[in-house]
């Protein structure tokens, strides 16, 4: 027998972090491979009816590796970032624990927005003309630099809500003026146009593994109106994009970056999240994530069909190489975010979810929670701004699509809201 046996093919206990739809998306995918025993913490109540949950402080790494260690976790997948950022996956590590995600130092790439450019620029990466400013003066000036439409980024982790596109220069300037009080300093940036594409690469710090391209819709109303949010819907795979893009992706972004993170002793071992724009002077970097994107995880893994185990423990143990090809179901895969009201402002939360069992009864159709709740009568609860995500799978992404809205008009959630047309382009093209 070999001393590593790959997982995916024999029961083993993984241990997920995190507690929202992404996570209840890779808890569901661990959980169609029916042999592991699974572990959330803390989950949430759907991810409860897949893996026993229990309760952590998620920035403590030692407090990790004690709770991996009393479960003898044969693998610790990180979901969030700022556990990463935090540095549990370096605690995991020393305790000899494998574990899918980056050390404190390679989720720099995701944490800070400077460095991130300063890798890319060493690397020959294409990305968007930048500036850092920590002063007024110094973000007027770059803001007149770039010119209209402004891009202006908090350089620290916000959840995908401290960037403000807009072309009002004082709406620019009044967004860096509120990361500066909040002691955060901007990048300000060239505007990219052209459309958004999420790729994912599972990747040991050498070997790169691309999963299938996705889109996501970040604003949080229909044609890409309203404030920025975490994500509001996706769709996987593109039927739109040019044939070479992940190949692209690869050579021009992914080796690339993983590259120079080796050569400067960061080696990156987890899911390198390139955020890309696919401008008129051909692809490049929005931004890089150090974790699976939410909710792009839901529409991709719902379309793999290898072992999800098996790919994240050949990453966490270093043998990429040697890790079966992947193989992904024909069917395209749309998911719809339902928020609760008011967000991305401040959320309304302890409103019942209804109609969740009909949902998941439609043919093709389930949902994964992310911020919910049970209460004291034991109903089910809003406890978040997105509250859920319908995933809904079809032969077509029109198929899908009207899965994953069926699936959407049967839950009841006072006052929530979702986009209405989440890849609906992309499916009439
Ligand atoms: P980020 O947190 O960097 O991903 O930015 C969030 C969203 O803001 C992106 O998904 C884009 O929709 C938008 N955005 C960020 N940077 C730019 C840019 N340079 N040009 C145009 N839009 C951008
Ligand atoms: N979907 C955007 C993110 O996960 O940051």
């Amino acid at each position: 027998m070999s001393p590593d046996p790959p997982l995916g093919l024999t029961a083993v206990k993984i241990l997920v972090l995190g507690s929202g739809a992404r996570e209840h998306g890779i808890v569901h995918a661990l959980a169609r491979e029916g042999v592991h025993q699974l572990y959330a913490a803390p989950g949430n109540p759907g991810i409860g009816e897949l893996a026993e949950l229990h309760q952590v402080d998620l920035t403590s790494g030692p407090m990790v590796a004690l709770l991996a260690r009393r479960l003898k976790a044969d693998l610790v997948v990180i979901g969030p970032e700022a556990p990463l950022i935090d540095g549990v996956a370096d605690s995991l590590r020393a305790a000899k624990i494998l574990c899918f995600g980056p050390s404190a130092a390679a989720a720099r790439l995701e944490g800070s927005k400077a460095f991130a450019k300063q890798i890319m620029e060493a690397a020959g990466v294409p990305t968007a003309g930048a500036v850092a400013a920590a002063t007024p003066a110094q973000a007027a000036a770059a803001l007149d630099r770039f010119g209209a439409p402004y891009v202006v980024k908090n350089d620290g982790l916000a959840a995908g809500k401290g960037v403000v596109v807009t072309d009002s220069r004082e709406a620019a300037l009044d967004h860096a003026q509120a990361c500066f009080d909040a002691g955060s300093t901007v990048v300000i940036e060239e505007y990219l146009d052209g459309p958004e594409v999420s790729l994912f690469c599972v990747t040991d710090g050498h070997t790169v593994v691309p999963l299938a391209p996705a889109q996501d819709f970040k604003r949080a109303a229909d044609d890409d109106q309203g404030p920025n949010t975490g994500g509001m819907g996706a769709y996987s795979p593109l039927p739109w994009a040019p044939p070479d893009l992940t190949g692209q992706v690869l050579d021009l972004v992914a080796r690339p970056v993983v590259t120079e993170m080796a050569r400067r002793g960061h080696r990156f071992q987890g899911l390198l999240y390139c955020g890309l724009a696919l401008t008129s002077q051909g692809l490049k970097v929005v931004e890089f994530n150090a974790r699976f994107g939410d909710p792009e995880t839901q529409a991709v893994l719902a379309r793999l069909e290898t072992p999800l185990s098996g790919l994240l423990a050949d990453a966490a143990a270093g043998r990429l190489e040697q890790t079966r090809p992947l193989i992904w179901t024909e069917e395209a895969a749309v998911t719809v975010v339902i928020a609760a009201q008011n967000y991305p402002g401040t959320p309304v939360t302890g409103g019942v979810i209804s109609g969740l069992g009909q949902a998941n009864a439609i043919p093709g159709v389930y949902v994964l929670q992310a911020g919910t709740a049970l209460d004291d009568a034991d109903r089910l609860v809003a406890a978040g701004g997105r509250v859920l995500s319908v995933v809904g799978l079809g032969p077509t992404l029109a198929a899908a699509r009207d899965r994953a809205y069926a699936g959407a008009r049967a839950i009841h959630l006072e006052g929530s809201h979702y986009r209405t047309d989440i890849a609906l382009r992309a499916a009439l093209a």
